[in-house]
This record gives C-alpha cells, structure tokens and sequence, in this order.
C-alpha cells in the first residue's frame, strides 16, 4: 500500500513540474517573440513632397515585424514641436532606436540629450542638425545638399551670360534648403548674376504656385531666365503659375531647375519643360537598417552616409528610365 502511495505522489509530482515547464515555456515564448523585435520610433517630418512620401515609404517596407523590428511611426504633420513630442513618447516607451529626419537643423539639443540619457542611439535620416554635442546623435543616412546645390550652379555657369534668377526656397532652416541655396548664392555673388527674388515655398506645390503667382502679378512682367526650385514639388507649382502667366519653361524660355528626380519631376525633364533635375534619392529604408544593424553588433558605424546621386537633363533621359523609377 505504501508503495502505491509513493508511486501515486511521484506520478503526481512529475505530471505537476511537467505542467508548470510546459506553461512556463509558454509564457516566455511569447514574451521573447515580442522582445526578439528591435524596437525603433521614426519621426518623419509630414507628406510635403513626393520625396517625402517615398522617404516613408522606404521606412516602412525596410522595418517590419517579418525582418525583425517592431516600428513605431509618427508623422509630425511639419512642425518641429510635435516631432519633440514624438521623441519623448519613444523615450517613455523605451525604444530601442530613435529614426529622426529632422525638419530644421536647430532646436534639438535638450530632447536629443533626454534620449541620450535613455542611451537610446539616435540615427538622422535625410538631413541634418546643427548640434554642439555631437555624440548626441550615432549616425546620419542622407543627402550632401550643398554638392547638389553645386550641380545646379554649374550648369547654368554653362550658359555664360547675365542671369536673372528667382529663386523659390524649401523650409527654412532645413539642411535641403540651406546647402541648396548656399550654392546659388555663392555662385550668384562669383558670377554677378541678378537674384532678383527668393521666395518661400516650403517644398510643396500649392505654396509656390501661391508665392509665384503673387510674384509674377506685378505690374512689369519680369525678365527670367532661371527659377531654381529647391524641389519638384515646387518646381510643379512653378511651372503652373509661370504658364498661367504666359511664359513658356524650357528652351528659348524660363529654365526651371529641380532637386529630387520623382517619375513625375523626370516626365516633366523629358518633355522639356524642368531643364535640369539633381537627384535626391529617398529610398533610405536599406542604410538605415545597415546602421542599425552595425550599432546591434557593436560596432561604430560612420558619421555620414551619403546616398549616391546623379544629374538628369532632357537629352539623357529615356521613358525606360522613367518607368524604373520607385516614386
Ligand atoms: O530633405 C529632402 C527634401 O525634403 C526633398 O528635396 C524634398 O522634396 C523634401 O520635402
């Protein structure tokens, strides 16, 4: 009998720990399918431009739950306080990366020291900050806009003559809108050239059709040669007040110049009507991964990645060209 007893309580204390190993392996299973995730938080500026919505795009096909990452996304709707905010919400909610595209490049040293202090890594995307602290960020993935700036500046010294120039602006402060237009303006002041208006256009369409309009409704029709738009979408606005208002854009009239090289900016080179595009390139989503991927395995990634780019004119674009592009 005693032995029953024994062999009962036995049995029963194997089929009690087989249990609890059982459910234990559950629990910590789906905790670790959970945590196995890299978690990041992206603050993406808004949907100004086609570049921008490509920008996000990239992102969003690059970190997803099927390659390992957990993504939380914000848009900040173009303004820099909720782009803060964000931050401090990625913070609370211990992220693992924090992704940045910046809108401005001033503004950000306290909330970039709150992460650090977090020792969450922080990665720019796009552009750039102007920071004392440089630690305060791991990495930048984007564009040098000051050298496609310069792409634009030397095409037009090509034309050897006395331009005049309107110039419409990204947002202000933006590293897109600062290196573009330091090397209009360096150019303009080597070459003698007429600036005769900078106007803002805040890299989207509807502004600078707005802002272009004002401008060409005075009372004497400028004399132009150039409109250097600091992106597409701009250039899109531009070109629908400057028809509007009667000019023809292209050869033998107003040269529209460009910064981004989207399907409908290069539909547009084709036809004839934007004279020169310098890429930016949006799709970030890979590099960005790289970097993370690099600071996982503990090593330091570099300062600067910088995308590669070209120069697209009406005579070197095709329609396959064209039909290959992602945006
Ligand atoms: O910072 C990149 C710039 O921002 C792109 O040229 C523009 O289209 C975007 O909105």
């Amino acid at each position: 009998m005693k032995q029953k007893i024994f062999l009962f309580l036995a049995l029963a204390l194997l089929l009690f720990i087989a249990g609890c190993t059982q459910q234990n392996l559950s629990v910590e299973d789906s905790i670790s399918a959970d945590e196995n995730l890299i978690k990041i938080g992206v603050s993406q500026i808004g949907a100004e431009s086609d570049w921008r919505v490509a920008n996000s795009e990239s992102i969003k096909t690059v970190f997803t739950e099927a390659r390992g990452y957990h993504l939380l996304f914000d848009d900040a709707r173009q303004k820099q306080e909720n782009q803060i905010t964000a931050i401090r919400k990625f913070i609370q909610q211990q992220v693992d990366y924090i992704v940045l595209m910046p809108i401005q490049e001033t503004g950000w040293d306290s909330v970039l020291l709150e992460a650090k202090q977090a020792h969450i890594p922080v990665i720019l995307v796009d552009r750039m900050i102007a920071v004392e602290d440089e630690s305060l960020y791991a990495s930048h993935v984007g564009s040098d806009f000051l050298w496609e700036g310069e792409q634009a500046v030397e095409w037009m010294r090509l034309k050897e003559k006395e331009l005049n120039i309107v110039q419409i602006q990204g947002t202000q402060d933006s590293t897109a809108q600062l290196g573009r237009t330091q090397a209009l303006e360096k150019a303009v002041e080597e070459e003698n050239w007429n600036l005769l208006v900078q106007l803002d256009g805040d890299f989207t369409q509807a502004k600078t059709y707005e802002v272009m309009g004002d401008y060409l409704s005075q009372a004497e029709r400028p004399e132009i040669d150039i409109v250097y738009c600091e992106n597409d979408n701009e250039a899109f606005g531009a070109i629908q007040a400057l028809e509007e208002y009667g000019y023809t854009c292209g050869k033998d009239g107003v040269d529209v110049i460009s910064f981004d090289a989207t399907r409908q900016g290069l539909k547009l080179c084709l036809e004839g009507k934007i004279s020169l595009i310098v890429e930016c390139q949006p799709l970030l989503g890979p590099l960005v991964e790289e970097v993370i991927q690099c600071l996982e395995a503990g090593c330091v990634p570099e300062r600067h990645y910088y995308a590669d780019e070209e120069v697209f004119m009406p005579n070197r674009l095709t329609r396959g060209i064209i039909s290959r592009r992602e945006y």
